[in-house]
C-alpha cells in the first residue's frame, strides 16, 4: 500500500513532476519513423503530458518541437514548412528546427530569446525515439535492444490503441508473475478461449517465485509444479517502462509510453530470428472496452481489461499486497530511489548504457528448464 502522496510521486508524468523528470532521462518511443514522409511531413504526438510536433523540414531532416506557437498558442501542425523551419499559420511567426523563433512578421521589436522546447530524436529499428531530459553536453546513449537492433530476422511493430489508464499499472504487471495462472490460464480454460492452447503453459501449479535486482531492472523467476516441473527465468523488467519477453518463436519488447497521467501508448515489437528480413508495421484497431468478450479472446486483451479496470490512476492507498507482490514492491522502491537521485541533481543508475558500450547490442536470455537442474536460488512460496 502507498500513501496518496507516494502514489502521485510514482505515477504523474507531466513536466516538473518527480516521476516525469525521471522518465525524461530515458529515451522514449515516439512513433514509427515511416509516419513522417515527404507527402505527410507533420505529426502531432502527445507524450509525458506535452503536445509535440514532429515534422520533416524542407531539407529532409526530422525535428521535434512543442506543438503550440509561443504567440497565441495556435497549433503549428497547420504551419507552413519553409527553408529553415516552420511558420505558424495564424500570424506567421517562424521557428527553426531547434524551436528558436527566427521571424515575427509585423512586429517592430526583435525577439532573440524566444524559443519553443525542442527535443532530439533518434531512429532505431523503424521507431523514432525522443529524449526530453535535461540538455546536458552529452545525451545518454539510446540502448540498442536486441529486438530493435537485430538484422538477422523479421521485425514487426504494432501500434496498439490508446490505453485509458496510467502507465504504472501496465508496467507493474511485468513483475506480477503469478497473474498468468488465473488471468491467462484459468480464464482461457473455463471459457474455452482461443488462448487456451498457449494458456495451458501458464495453467500449471506455481510452486515458488522470486525476484532480484539487476543493472537493467528487476529479474523474475517462477517454478512450476505438476506433471512437468520447470523453472522459468524471464528477461528482467527493463527500467523504467519496458517489458522484454519471449512470445513463442518471437522475442518481444513492449514500450509502455505515458501519453499523460491517464493515457498510455504501447508499441509492441516482435522479432523472429532467421525468418525473413526488414520491419513491417501494423495498427491494431481500437477494441472498445464495451466489447469485453472480444478483448478476452487474446492475452493482450486479458491484460488490458485488468489494467484499465484498476482505474484511470490506480488508487494504491486501497490495495492489500501479499507475498506474490514482492517484485512490484522491489520495482516501486527502485523507481522511488531513482526519482530521488534525479531530485538531487544526479543521473539515474538503472538501465543506463555506459558510454564505451553505446554501440553494443543488449541481449537477454530466457530459459525454461527442468526443476531437476537446480532451484537453489528460488525461495518457497508462502
Ligand atoms: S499564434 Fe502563431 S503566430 Fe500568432
Ligand atoms: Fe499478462
Amino acid at each position: 500500500m502507498l500513501t496518496q502522496e507516494q502514489n502521485e510521486r510514482l505515477t504523474k508524468v507531466g513536466p516538473g513532476t518527480p516521476c516525469g523528470n525521471l522518465l525524461r532521462h530515458y529515451w522514449q518511443a515516439l512513433c514509427p519513423a515511416g509516419e513522417i514522409t515527404a507527402e505527410k511531413p507533420k505529426k502531432r504526438v502527445r507524450i509525458l503530458g506535452e503536445d509535440l510536433l514532429v515534422y520533416r523540414g524542407d531539407d529532409g531532416k526530422v525535428s521535434c518541437i512543442a506543438e503550440h506557437c509561443l504567440h497565441r498558442r495556435a497549433s503549428l501542425y497547420f504551419g507552413f514548412i519553409e527553408p529553415g523551419g516552420i511558420r505558424c499559420c495564424y500570424h506567421g511567426w517562424k521557428y527553426d528546427a531547434e524551436g528558436k523563433c527566427v521571424d515575427r512578421p509585423f512586429e517592430t521589436q526583435k525577439a532573440d530569446n524566444l524559443c519553443l522546447p525542442s527535443y532530439p530524436l533518434q531512429e532505431l529499428g523503424g521507431l523514432l525515439f525522443v529524449y526530453m531530459g535535461p540538455k546536458t553536453s552529452a545525451l545518454p546513449a539510446l540502448p540498442r535492444w536486441d529486438v530493435m537492433a537485430r538484422e538477422d530476422g523479421k521485425r514487426t511493430i504494432v501500434v496498439l490503441p490508446e490505453h485509458t489508464c496510467n502507465w504504472l499499472q501496465i508496467q507493474e504487471n511485468t513483475v506480477d508473475s503469478v497473474h498468468t495462472y488465473y488471468l491467462h490460464g484459468h480464464m482461457s480454460a473455463v471459457n474455452n478461449l482461443p488462448t487456451l492452447a498457449t494458456g495451458r503453459y501458464f495453467y500449471r501449479p506455481i510452486e515458488s517465485y522470486d525476484w532480484g535486482l539487476c543493472e537493467w531492472g528487476v529479474t523474475k523467476t517462477l517454478v512450476y509444479g505438476g506433471d512437468k516441473p520447470e523453472i522459468e527465468v524471464r528477461p528482467p523488467l527493463i527500467f523504467p517502462n519496458i517489458l522484454r519477453i519471449p512470445e513463442g518463436p518471437l522475442e518481444a519488447l513492449h514500450f509502455r509510453v505515458p501519453i499523460d497521467d491517464t493515457h498510455t501508448r504501447i508499441f509492441w515489437v516482435g522479432f523472429v530470428p532467421g525468418k525473413g528480413t526488414g520491419t513491417t508495421f501494423e495498427y491494431s484497431p481500437d477494441e472498445a472496452m464495451e466489447d469485453e468478450d472480444k478483448l478476452l479472446q487474446t492475452f493482450y486483451g486479458q491484460d488490458r481489461i485488468v489494467w484499465e479496470t484498476q482505474g484511470a490512476i490506480f488508487d494504491r492507498t486501497l490495495e492489500v499486497l501479499g507475498a506474490t507482490d514482492k517484485g512490484i514492491v522491489m520495482y516501486r522502491r527502485m523507481l522511488a530511489e531513482q526519482i530521488e537521485r534525479v531530485e538531487r541533481g544526479e543521473a539515474p543508475t538503472v538501465a543506463v548504457v555506459p558510454d564505451d558500450a553505446k554501440d553494443t547490442m543488449i541481449t537477454f536470455e530466457s530459459t525454461t528448464r527442468p526443476v531437476a537442474d537446480g532451484i537453489e536460488h528460488v525461495f518457497a512460496a508462502n
